[in-house]
């Protein structure tokens, strides 16, 4: 990664901060894009003080002049631009419930929060990865994007946008060698689920995995690191579900089990 310049969005905290660090280690110039600005600056500090190259910057992906703002820095600070993690998302769970519950002033947050924002970063990024040579778009998804629930219909319909979309940036910039990936997470140990789910809901959904352990951010870190270098040169257009194999079986499995002969 050394030579490259990465902007991760909500890169203060969890998955992006991990990635962050991850990035960084691999010699890429990172700039830390969040809301939180305090703490932006306090994990470039960490990553600077370890002999990596970081800063970090104040971001609302839902302005589209504040995403303009940052891709600026970050072609100032470090002359180019290579890499994007459109990183930032999520929905309020218990304003996104079920179709008839749920509040439309949500619906309309989710899908500026995780799609016209993803749509924003890219527009801003793609004409510095075009002159740079080439690039690498990373859009965070989620196993929500991927079938139905009874729960945060804006935030599944909102994911699977994003999947979609990482598609159509693969196909139109992929001649001017920009990649375009997304990454679904399964449950991931980070605040964002901690604060949003109970024990006892974080345990179920555990159940669920295949491995019998929940991911940790630098799960999710590692696989964006890969999308990242070079290494994945001949990929474009994926998703990549990183979810301890929670995807990886029926929805009648488990009852299936129970007919399995002796
Ligand atoms: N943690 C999981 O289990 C999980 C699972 C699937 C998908 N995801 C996805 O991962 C992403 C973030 O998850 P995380 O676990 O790293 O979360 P997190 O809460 O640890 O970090 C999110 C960061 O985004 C920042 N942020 C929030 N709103 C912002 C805005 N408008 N502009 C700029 N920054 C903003 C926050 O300040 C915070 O630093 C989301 O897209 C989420 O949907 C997470």
């Amino acid at each position: 990664m050394s030579n490259k310049v990465a902007v991760i969005t909500g890169g203060a905290s969890g998955i992006g901060l991990a990635a962050a660090h991850r990035f960084a280690a691999e010699g890429a110039s990172v700039v830390i894009g969040d809301l939180d600005e305090k703490h932006a600056q306090a994990a470039a500090q960490e990553i600077t003080d370890a002999g990596g190259t970081a800063i970090g910057v104040a971001v609302n992906v839902l302005e589209e002049a504040s995403i303009a703002a940052l891709i600026a820095r970050a072609v100032d600070e470090f002359g180019n631009l290579h890499v994007l993690c459109n990183h930032v998302g999520g929905s309020n769970p218990r304003k996104d419930l079920d179709l008839l519950r749920m509040d439309m002033d949500e619906f309309d947050k989710t899908m500026a929060l995780n799609v016209r924002s993803t749509v924003l970063g890219s527009r801003l990024a793609l004409p510095h990865m075009i002159e740079a040579g080439g690039g690498s778009i990373i859009n965070t998804a989620s196993v929500g994007g991927l079938s139905g629930d009874y729960l945060q219909s804006a935030y599944g319909t909102a994911k699977a946008a994003v999947i979609r979309l990482t598609q159509y940036i693969a196909t139109q910039y992929g001649p001017q060698m920009v990649r375009c990936n997304a990454v679904a997470p399964g449950a991931i140990s980070t605040p964002a689920l901690r604060d949003n789910l109970s024990e006892d809901e974080i345990e179920a959904i555990k159940g669920h995995n295949a491995l019998p352990f929940l991911g940790e951010a630098e799960d999710i870190a590692n696989t964006m690191l890969f999308l990242a270098s070079d290494e994945s040169r001949y990929l474009t257009g994926q998703l990549l579900v990183v979810d301890g194999g929670m995807s990886s079986h029926s929805s009648i499995a488990e009852d299936r089990r129970g007919f399995m002969p002796n």
